[in-house]
């Protein structure tokens, strides 16, 4: 019968497609030759293995009870779940990967992970690169559309958050190869600039010679050009036949409408510079040029309907109608995020096209996409590629427990902010004497490691879609799980590798790692785990998944390994140093993803 067919052995030899230290994967393949041989009639059984923090085992595959349900009228000889959990388990072939397994509850199939694997993993991992242990994805270039403030408004803390979260987004990608186009849709089109080169021309008679400091805040000039608007009907004409005249391609309408767009621009890349955030703009008026066509195309698959004088889409369901064109003929931002995604698809073959914002622009999006779907620029399916997805995230609060302001202005300069964390990073360094050790430019520059990548760590920890509450004292507290903890503790290991006077590069190449304490396995097995980690925060796009691996690393490496087994001075010390160094470069990967900038002494 089947199940007593030999077991055919599986290659763990690294192929180009392999992810040699994704434990999840390996298991897989191992699970699906012994699917195969379990049950030759089932087709499409894909492995089930998940990783489990149970006393039987590290992971374990959940096949059997499915399976069970499958199969079990069609004259089957297996008698349940248990009893299929138990021919999956004689049917693995044989694999170095795997220590010892069993058959638990209603046929769970527990594995202990070999531990010379996850040592000789590690040990590649060293010498090869963490590069090896990045995820392989299904598709080579993908869009995020992320932070993409307006002109001349505010750059808020919604800003700022997805400017955290796209940049983590982005290099988490770019670290499994795929080619990231980092796109600032910045709001630089629209009917409010008709009132802004007005107001500029008026106030301004020389406003070609005009800098940023003469017209200083741009948020305060909004306000008053808006009042102004407001206020007086000549002005106010004057205004709209400005946009009529800007976007007509008037030159000296687009000189000043580039001005104010450069003002705006030199603002947010101050934020974008303290932050280590590159992107590339392609901001609303970009699009402008593309979306008569986009229209046409969609008018003609009979997707356009007219509405109350509007051109609106209709989507299943919502009963507010997408509106494409408005009553007045003019075009929107619904029109310019079809045929941006007109452009991502067909100019530039983006196969995932992300967009950060806050969760208020879900519907905006969920309509936009359908919209493609119906026209057939998508898949219908959402488990194929090219896609589209909203990555939405929830409100930073205050204290008080309402949206965040600062003390005495309205709205939080973003750049003060980060000031300020900063400032408190560097007070607190200098209160552990850390001036008189350190030169002023070390001062300087780890004081804005931590400062920053406090302000960061706070925010991606959270999962994204829930509300988090902005906090100097907590975010700056190097206990608990933040970012000023996981520096010092990066900073720690790299010291007691310093300390030992052993050249690190020598000991990759000539040492063993041997897991004998069983908390060393444990860290081992932790380490190696972060491929898993890095490709489900990437599919999932959850930076917070990262996070937390990164605090339990921390964790596991001070109060298990590093409490428990002595490094310096031991018979196992070279083991135990490489253990040190791998936690290290883990450590560092972790934070280069999360766009944190590591500490080396403290
Ligand atoms: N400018 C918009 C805002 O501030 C965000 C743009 C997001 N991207 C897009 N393609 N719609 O809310």
């Amino acid at each position: 019968s089947a199940t007593t067919k030999t077991p055919q052995s599986v290659s763990t030899m690294a192929t180009e497609e392999d992810n040699v230290g994704n434990i999840k994967r390996q298991l897989a393949k191992i699970f699906d030759v012994s699917l195969r041989t379990t049950v030759p009639d089932e087709t499409d059984v894909e492995p089930l293995v998940a990783a489990c923090a149970g006393k039987f085992g590290d992971y374990q595959c959940n096949n059997a009870m499915g399976l069970w349900s499958k199969i079990k009228g069609k004259g089957t000889q297996f008698r349940g779940p248990p009893s299929v959990g138990q021919a999956i388990m004689k049917n693995l072939p044989p694999s170095e990967i795997i220590e010892s397994s069993s058959v638990a509850g209603p046929g769970f199939v527990n594995v202990v992970i070999s531990k010379n694997w996850i040592a000789k993993s590690i040990q590649n991992m060293l010498i090869d690169g963490i590069e090896t242990w990045s995820p392989r994805l299904p598709f080579k270039r993908a869009v995020v559309d992320f932070s993409s403030p307006n002109i001349a408004k505010e750059m808020h803390v919604g800003h700022l958050r997805s400017t955290i979260i796209g940049d983590t987004l982005a290099r988490m990608l770019e670290f499994s190869n795929v080619d990231v186009l980092r796109r600032n849709h910045v709001g630089d089109w629209g009917t409010q600039f008709g009132m802004l080169i007005e107001f500029l021309f008026e106030k301004f008679p020389n406003w070609e010679e005009v800098t940023e400091t003469a017209i200083g805040d741009l948020q305060t000039f909004y306000k008053a050009s808006k009042q102004r608007f407001d206020s007086d009907p000549v002005f106010k004409e004057k205004a709209q036949q400005a946009v009529v005249l800007l976007q007509g391609g008037e030159p000296k309408y687009r000189k000043a409408w580039a001005q104010i767009c450069e003002i705006s621009r030199s603002e947010f890349n101050r934020v974008y510079e303290r932050l280590g955030v590159q992107l590339e703009e392609k901001g609303e008026s970009f699009y402008n040029p593309y979306i008569p066509n986009v229209i046409k195309e969609l008018t003609d698959k009979g997707l356009v309907e007219e509405s109350q004088g509007a051109r609106v889409i209709f989507i299943d369901g919502i009963n507010i109608p997408l509106i494409v064109v408005k009553s007045d003929g003019g075009f929107n931002y619904a029109s310019t995020d079809l045929a941006a995604i007109w452009y991502r698809l067909n100019e530039e073959k983006a196969e995932w096209i992300i967009y950060v914002t806050d969760v208020g622009q879900q519907q905006h999006f969920d309509m936009v996409f359908r919209a493609c779907k119906r026209a057939g620029w998508l898949p219908l399916e959402d488990n194929k590629y090219p896609k589209t997805t909203h990555v939405g995230f929830g409100l930073v609060l205050g204290e008080d427990g309402k949206r965040f302001r600062t003390r005495n202005t309205e709205v939080v300069r973003l750049v003060d902010l980060l000031d300020e964390a900063k400032n408190r990073s560097k007070a607190a360094l200098i209160e552990r004497e850390k001036a008189a050790e350190w030169t002023e430019a070390e001062l300087e520059q780890i004081a804005e490691a931590v400062g920053y990548g406090a302000v960061k760590y706070a925010d991606l920890k959270n999962n994204r879609l829930t509300n988090y509450t902005f906090n100097f004292d907590q975010m700056l507290n190097d206990k608990g799980n933040t970012a000023v903890y996981l520096l010092y503790a990066h900073a720690r290991i790299c010291s007691i590798i310093r300390k030992s006077g052993k050249n690190i590069e020598e000991l990759k190449k000539t040492g063993t790692i041997v897991l004998e304490h069983e908390d060393e396995r444990v860290l081992g097995l932790h380490l190696l785990q972060f491929a898993e980690v890095v490709e489900e925060a990437c599919t999932n796009l959850l930076p917070n998944v990262l996070c937390e691996y990164l605090y339990n690393l921390s964790e596991i490496f001070t109060k298990k390994f590093y409490s428990n087994c002595q490094v310096v001075g031991s018979a196992q010390e070279t083991s135990r140093l490489l253990l040190c160094e791998a936690t290290g470069t883990v450590m560092r990967k972790c934070f280069h993803l999360l766009g944190i900038v590591p500490v080396y002494k403290i």
